[in-house]
């Protein structure tokens, strides 16, 4: 019998059958990821399939066949000559979420290697890069040589991705950002998961937040999310793990640049302020999970351990501190953070009410700490790295009238105001406590992934 080439794939088909609910097969997503990658296939087809998938949904055959082709559609960066596991960790989003800062040393005073691809603000969230280069001289755009001279030195670098790494998902997140088809769980899975498995890593542990502050702030939602990611990057051949945690309030007690480097190093000097418990508790069990799965511990629980014992013993200080250094940062300014700390404008808030700190819009609390310049309006803006929020009082707090709130920094003061309205609209006041609410609500394994995918009805 003949041989016969496999028929030439059109755009035009594929779109057709997305919009009609069909399922598209691995090889008609290499197509249309390639043709993304090198500009082959024109924005509107793109567009158009982007939306025919917003609509219809992913299938999980077709979800992990983007995510591998999209890993695929560029450079990527091999950790096998470091002599280590790769292993990192990715958060889906929050306000004063700096975990990062944390859980990269901590993994890396345990024998691992963390290469970290990080992104900038996004919203009303904070970007671990923005917050990096608030240290002076830092630098975040290394090449991949450099990148890796880095891990080999510190075994922990944090970057931002070059314009070779998964170039799919560039020309792909710019349209979903334009067209109105970001909030696709498929579509989000690929972009994370794409972008984190082109470091090459050996295990995963992703922060999946849900609550007020988070871009998923329905509970089912972020389940699906967790549930979605976790088995898709387990079938692409890396360990992975999802914690469910709380973003019903800013993490810790600072959100902004560089007040959130400022406490983390704090509690990398040993150090236990009060407000910042659970920043400290969920970097020990993300670094715990990041300790386990990368062959370090037996269990995430030991994992715990170890992460505790190197933040007592200044082991991973040390890591933090080199990791700075050799990215060109001027470390001189942990020795005194709240003398580099130089906000042109302080406002310290009082409370207008007596009672409980019982809800907070912590998306709005996040556009308060962007406005008061942390963030930027349009892309390409300088920062304000002295920019933020220190919060006095967490949920449950029992606070009285004209009692400090907040303490708000910015450059000029006039740009205090709007930010002060968004926070006395955001929090709100019972007369008794309100219940609490778990850190870490659950925690998505393989197995735990797989069963409730089943299960799902979407
Ligand atoms: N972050 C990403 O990188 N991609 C998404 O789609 C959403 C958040």
């Amino acid at each position: 019998m003949p041989v016969y080439a496999a028929s030439p794939l059109h755009m035009i088909d594929l779109i057709r059958k997305k919009r009609d609910g069909g399922e598209l097969d691995g090889r008609e997503i290499s197509f249309l990821t390639a043709g993304a990658a090198d500009g082959s296939i024109p924005a509107e087809q793109l567009a158009a399939w982007l939306m025919a998938a917003w609509l219809q949904g992913l299938t999980l055959d077709e979800t992990r066949a983007l995510t591998v082709a999209m890993r695929d559609s560029g450079e990527k960066f091999s950790p096998r000559g470091l002599g280590r596991v790769a292993v990192d960790k990715h958060s889906t989003g929050g306000v004063g979420d700096k975990t990062s800062f944390l859980v990269a040393p901590l993994a890396a005073a345990c024998g691992l290697a963390v290469p970290m691809i990080s992104g900038r603000a996004l919203g009303h969230t904070g970007g671990t890069l923005d917050k990096l280069e608030a240290i002076p001289g830092f630098r975040t755009a290394l090449t991949l040589p450099e990148f890796e001279a880095v891990l080999h030195k510190c075994g922990a670098s944090i970057v931002s991705q070059t314009p070779a790494l998964v170039p799919a998902d560039r020309a792909l997140y710019a349209l979903r950002d334009r067209t109105g088809t970001v909030e696709s769980p498929g579509l989000i899975c690929a972009s994370i998961l794409s972008k984190k498995l082109a470091a090459g890593l050996d295990a995963l542990v992703l922060d999946v937040k849900t609550g007020s502050g988070a871009f998923l702030r329905r509970r089912e939602d972020a389940e699906y999310l967790a549930a979605l990611m976790v088995a898709t990057a387990e079938a692409a051949g890396t360990r992975t793990v999802a914690l469910l945690t709380d973003m019903g309030q800013p993490l810790g007690r600072m959100a902004g640049n560089w007040i959130e480097l400022a406490e983390c190093a704090e509690l990398l000097r040993g150090e236990r302020p009060a407000g910042s418990e659970d920043l400290r508790e969920l970097s020990l069990q993300l670094a715990g999970w990041m300790i386990h799965l990368g062959g370090k511990a037996a269990t995430p629980d030991t994992g715990y351990r170890l992460a505790e014992a190197a933040l007592a013993g200044g082991s991973a200080l040390r890591v933090f501190l080199e990791m700075v250094a050799a990215q060109g940062g001027d470390v001189s300014v942990f020795e005194s953070p709240d003398k580099f700390h130089k906000p042109g404008a302080t406002l310290v808030l009082e409370s207008w009410q007596s009672g409980y700190v019982a809800k907070m819009d912590t998306t709005a609390l996040g556009w308060a700490v962007q406005r008061l310049g942390a963030g930027r309006e349009k892309t390409g803006e300088p920062v304000d790295p002295h920019a933020g929020i220190a919060f006095h009082a967490r949920r449950g707090a029992k606070i009285e009238r004209g009692q400090p709130l907040a303490t708000l920094y910015a450059s000029r003061a006039e740009m205090l105001a709007e930010p002060v309205a968004l926070l006395q609209q955001a929090i709100r006041f019972t007369d008794a406590p309100p219940e609490t609410v778990p850190l870490v609500s659950r925690v998505f394994a393989r197995d735990d992934a797989e069963t409730y995918l089943r299960n799902a009805v979407r």
